[in-house]
């Protein structure tokens, strides 16, 4: 049986390809974690423009979408405008606006909402529920509207 001498070039040549081997999958290493963790640009969150007010009589509702493409359900009265999802918090079905009585209605078990978006009526005010907020902010100069959304994740 023979044995093989390693050299120093033999030495140095496999020391070399071991650290390229290890650079190598270190940086594809690197590279994965860098795509599996959603970077934040920042907490501050933006406003979306969803629209001009005059596209909402007094006393009424619209429905727009988030960047998630969630409904939000916008209300204009006398003294101003507010958001809320309009997902009943009860069991998940969609709210909507009666301008007559003034209240968000649920159709599925007749769950009322104040114009605060507080259950007064059904299974959500038994249950102290409420339809979740969505900040509406609204520029008097230019009447435009803008959701206030999470910042995007890049
Ligand atoms: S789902 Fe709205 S009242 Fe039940």
């Amino acid at each position: 049986m023979s044995e093989k001498k390693v050299t120093r070039r033999d030495f140095l040549g496999i020391a070399a390809m071991s650290a390229g081997i290890v650079m190598t999958f270190g940086s594809l290493a690197a590279m994965g974690l860098r795509f599996l963790t959603p970077r934040r640009t920042g907490s501050q969150p933006v406003d979306l423009y969803i629209g001009r007010i005059d596209e909402i009589p007094v006393n009424s509702s619209k429905i727009f979408h988030d960047l998630r493409g969630q409904e939000v359900i916008v209300l204009r009265t006398g003294e101003g405008v507010s958001g809320f999802s309009n997902i009943c918090p009860h069991l998940g079905c969609h709210v909507h606006w009666l301008a007559e009585e003034k209240i968000f209605f649920c159709p599925c078990h007749l769950g009322k909402f104040d114009a605060e978006g507080k259950g007064v009526s059904g299974p959500p005010a038994d249950a102290g529920q409420s339809l979740e907020k969505v900040i509406v902010k609204h520029d008097e100069i230019a009447g435009n509207l803008f959701l206030q959304v999470p910042a995007k994740n890049t």
